[in-house]
């Protein structure tokens, strides 16, 4: 692209765009734009390739503009372009929830459409109140979430979540929350390949919260199987089926927030498969579409479902839901996607690739500032020390510096996250740790 071309892809003014989770006045002052992308690369407003290392944010699971996706958007919506989602339908609704279904383990069987994995996680937390209540356990109105974790940005998913900055200015938010540690340990799991030894034992923190609460009190846990947005935390090995049996063992929901760990990363459909794990929910988004249009999702169980279906057949069973729920194009684009995983084996691929993505993501331990690197699938994190007195600032230069060697990478703290579209080859992932090694060597 000609400088003049450049030039116009940027507009002469920024002020008005107030940016999500972005140093505004920073960006404005240099901003990167990106006005294209193609499978494994965007490009940017100057004409330079950059090699996506994060699926976008974590979503873009098939790659950029697939054509297969492309041509279902494009024709759905001259076909057609919106239905209403209360008390109306279209067929692709149907069979998109059909077709999530059987990719489930059984007997989680039901799908409730969103926009969102913010909206997805509020759907969960409604439902398992009105759950609960449905049963006769009308008590059981709390719920507990995780410290670091990371539930999207609605009022629900910040109060369960656990992240200070995402939740310190908001007020009190939702009122009988409680948590349970993180599972990050790096004296006994520093540089762990995959699913640390250490820390199953984390779980037992629900015993606590159980005893202090009592469990006629307690509606639902909701936890990411692995931790993303909070800088990659991978479940010690037990972890999570401690967590199910406890929430077994006192009558509280289990709800696996899989918005990032859904559609493939870490080498199974979901992650309830890898881990063996089954929730009574489970909440996605992102990779549903390939990040191609908005739509989340939340899945149930048949008996979760079943108790809603009871009371006068003309009465509304739940009374929620989204005008853009189950949206027309947002159904084909998942359509598309999930033809797309199939014929490619996407939803596997990163098992294929987790053994050789392990060795790129560990072979950064000697760079310099490096204190811990994770990994499991196709997510890897490199967690550097810090500047004294200048938290995230050594990671986001770094982000600075990849970003102008052509690659992708998002940072969170001080903490470099990895995530790259499942259709990432060999010479990309070498290529991507490549340019990560120059950054990191370069004095950051
Ligand atoms: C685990 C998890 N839950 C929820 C969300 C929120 O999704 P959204 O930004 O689509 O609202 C995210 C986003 O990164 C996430 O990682």
């Amino acid at each position: 692209m000609s400088d003049k071309a450049a030039s116009a892809a940027i507009p002469n003014n920024l002020e008005a765009f107030w940016m999500p989770f972005t140093s505004n006045r920073q960006f404005k002052k240099a901003p990167r734009m990106f006005v294209a992308a193609k499978d494994m690369h965007y490009t940017t407003a100057e004409g330079n390739k950059v090699l996506d290392g994060t699926a976008g944010l974590w979503c873009c699971n098939a790659g950029h503009s697939r054509p297969r996706i492309v041509e279902a958007v494009q024709k759905q919506i001259a076909e057609l372009d919106y239905a209403p989602a209360f008390q109306m339908g279209h067929p692709k609704a149907f069979e998109l929830a059909a077709r999530l279904a059987a990719m489930l383990p059984s007997p989680m069987d039901h799908v409730f459409f969103t926009n969102s994995g913010s909206e997805s996680v509020d759907t969960a937390l409604k439902i398992a109140l009105a759950y609960q209540r449905a049963i006769g356990q009308g008590t059981r109105t709390r719920l507990i979430g995780r410290e670091r974790g990371y539930h999207g940005v609605g009022f629900g998913g910040i109060s369960v979540g656990g992240i200070v900055n995402n939740r310190k200015h908001f007020g009190t938010m939702l009122t009988g929350v409680d948590h349970i540690r993180h599972t990050h340990d790096p004296v006994r799991n520093a540089f762990s390949r995959g699913e640390p030894e250490h820390g199953a034992e984390f779980a037992d923190d629900l015993i606590k919260v159980i005893q202090l609460h009592d469990p006629s009190t307690i509606a639902a846990v909701i936890v990411e199987p692995v931790a993303g947005s909070t800088g990659v935390l991978i479940p010690p090995k037990g972890y999570l089926k401690r967590l199910r049996e406890l929430c077994t063992q006192h009558g509280i929901l289990l709800i696996f927030d899989e918005v990032i760990t859904g559609f493939g990363r870490i080498g199974t459909p979901f992650a309830t498969d890898y881990f063996d794990v089954m929730p009574d929910m489970i909440t996605t988004a992102k990779g549903i579409t390939s990040g191609v249009i908005p739509m989340g999702a939340v899945f149930c169980t048949k008996q979760i479902y079943e108790t809603f279906m009871t009371g006068p057949e003309h009465m509304i069973e739940l009374f929620h839901g989204y005008t853009y729920s189950a949206h027309p194009v947002a159904c084909a684009a998942a359509l598309a996607t999930l033809d797309t995983y199939e014929e490619e084996g996407l939803l596997t691929r990163a098992a294929d690739l987790a053994s050789y993505w392990e060795a790129a993501v560990h072979s950064l331990k000697d760079c310099p500032h490096v204190i811990d690197i994770r990994n499991l699938g196709l997510i890897g994190a490199i967690e550097l020390e810090s500047i004294p007195g200048e938290p995230t600032k050594r990671a986001f230069s770094a982000f600075l510096k990849a970003y102008e060697d052509g690659i992708l990478i998002r940072t969170t703290g001080d903490i470099i996250a990895l995530s790259p579209p499942l259709i990432i080859s060999k010479e990309q992932i070498d290529e991507l740790f490549g340019k990560l090694r120059k950054v990191l060597e370069n004095n950051i």
